[in-house]
């Protein structure tokens, strides 16, 4: 195996797991962040969020990993084949992204290139985060000013786009067995040593305990610049898509007394459109669906065109979460001092992230209403608290329960799966209503135990 030497700039979801995969299957990185806190507890084998299993492939890459301030970018750059930029890309006041990070990384890219001595070979600037169609050609820019700002000559760069797929909650899974990598590029060089850098990956030829099935070989998309960073954009838009479809279907349901678990379960048989992301609930969220959608739309816009579908999408997204609070008025009416749990804060399962958790915009809503709020998450109660102070955070779901009217099913925890119906009819008042956003309890059983269930889509009782 050809070893590399490899920067990523950004220790987040995907810098880290970027950075602590390509070491584990062999190559040499540095992974390099502004935030000096971060980079100073990662050095203390500290990750600063939950990701499962990040730690422990961090610890199997020893030796071939190590963790620095953006300060020491130049240095890193020198002795670096190919520069992964993996920033954050939140979303700007007009939906649009916000490439004030990426412009920051590549203007300082540009300088420390221009600092440098002649290189034997151009740096390769990959980027993994998430950015509109036409932003390498942006980024290639402002390398270029940042070369020029400090009087560089002949410093040479090619630039790449390598979006990345993974999911939180599976980094390492995501990282070590994607379903594909893309790379967009229009240089030669770029693509041969992102190709060869990604052999072991795209080989499957690396040691692992991780993965029982063994996959023959992940697919090496090479395309375009702009139709890799489309790539990135369209699947997530698809996705969220998907979501927005089976919401809308299951409400149909509720009209018409069918189950959208059943019908899911039917229509995803269908190869052409296989089971995930067929789950009805109140809807998605989290740090890339909707800020991704967003920015789409926001693209489409510049342009002055039309995207009735992506627009749809996210309107029935918005209305699932009015749902919630509907369902809840309906058996409430007055929320004025009512208790409301929220079990699960993060958007997710399996992450603390809480960007665009769904939890915060309903505690919102709820506490509006002038309901109490109590939220109970495994991982991030303490991080929700700190965002949105009308959350009471506890650390047992019992607790949250305990004397509530209303319970809501944010996010489909295990521990919250598990939830036993007797002790949570137990400690609830009544109603003892249970308003499950993931369609993740057992609906017979939670009526047995004297609760009052409601659903998404499934049947007119749970309406
Ligand atoms: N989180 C995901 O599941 C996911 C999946 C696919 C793609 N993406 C995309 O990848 C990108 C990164 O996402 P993330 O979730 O890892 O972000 P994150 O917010 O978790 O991490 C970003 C990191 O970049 C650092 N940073 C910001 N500006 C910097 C600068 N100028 N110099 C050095 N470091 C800087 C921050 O301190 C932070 O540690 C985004 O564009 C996102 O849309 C995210």
């Amino acid at each position: 195996m050809e070893q590399f030497d490899v920067g990523v700039v950004g220790t987040g979801y995907v810098g880290l797991a970027t950075g602590a995969s390509l070491a584990y299957v062999g190559h040499r990185v540095t992974c390099l962040d502004n935030d000096q806190e971060r980079v100073a507890s990662l050095r203390e084998g500290k990750i600063p969020f939950y990701e499962p299993g990040l730690q422990e492939l961090i610890g199997k890459s020893a030796g071939r990993l190590r963790f620095a301030s953006s300060q020491r970018l130049t240095e890193v750059i020198r002795e670096s084949d190919v520069l992964f930029v993996a920033v954050g890309t939140p979303q700007g006041g007009d939906g649009s992204a916000d490439l004030s990070n990426v412009a920051d990384v590549a203007r300082a890219i540009g300088r420390s290139l221009g600092g440098s001595p002649p290189r034997e070979l151009p740096l390769v600037v990959a980027n993994k985060s998430t950015v509109p169609v036409g932003s390498a050609y942006y980024v290639s820019t402002l390398v270029g000013e940042g070369i020029d700002e400090v009087g560089g000559k002949g410093a040479e760069f090619r630039v790449a786009s390598n979006p990345e797929f993974l999911r939180e909650g599976n980094a390492v899974h995501d990282s070590l067995f994607p379903d594909r990598v893309v790379v967009g590029t229009d240089s030669r060089e770029a693509l041969d040593a992102l190709r060869t850098l990604y052999s072991p990956i795209v080989e499957q030829s690396f040691p692992t305990q991780w993965d029982p099935r063994p996959k023959v070989a992940v697919p090496f998309v090479t395309t375009d610049l702009a139709s890799a960073e489309m790539i990135k954009y369209a699947s997530n838009a698809f996705l969220a898509t998907k979501i927005s479809f089976i919401n809308e279907v299951a409400n149909l349901c509720e009209l018409v007394g069918a189950d959208i678990s059943e019908v899911a379960y039917g229509i995803g048989l269908d190869e052409r459109i296989a089971p995930r992301f067929l789950s009805a609930g109140l809807g998605w969220g989290g740090s890339c669906f909707p800020k991704d959608v967003a920015a789409l739309r926001a693209t489409a816009r510049e342009y002055e065109h039309e995207t009735p579908l992506l627009d749809a999408a996210a309107t029935v997204n918005e209305r699932q979460r009015r749902r919630v609070i509907q369902k809840l008025q309906r058996e409430l009416h007055s929320l004025k001092g009512r208790r409301v749990a929220l079990l699960g804060l993060s958007f997710k399962p399996n992450t603390d992230d809480l960007r665009g958790a769904p939890s915060l915009a309903i505690a919102s809503a709820l506490t509006s209403l002038g309901a109490r709020v109590v939220g109970y998450d495994p991982v991030a109660g303490k991080a929700a608290a700190k965002l949105a102070p009308d959350i009471q955070a506890v650390f047992d779901p019992y607790e949250a329960l305990r004397g509530t009217h209303a319970a809501v099913v944010v996010t489909e925890w295990g521990e919250v799966r598990g939830l036993d119906p007797k002790k949570v009819a137990s400690l609830m008042r009544d109603p003892k209503l249970i308003v499950d956003g993931r369609n993740a309890l057992d609906a017979a059983a939670s009526r047995e135990a004297g609760l009052l269930y409601r659903g998404f889509g499934r049947g007119y009782d749970t309406g």
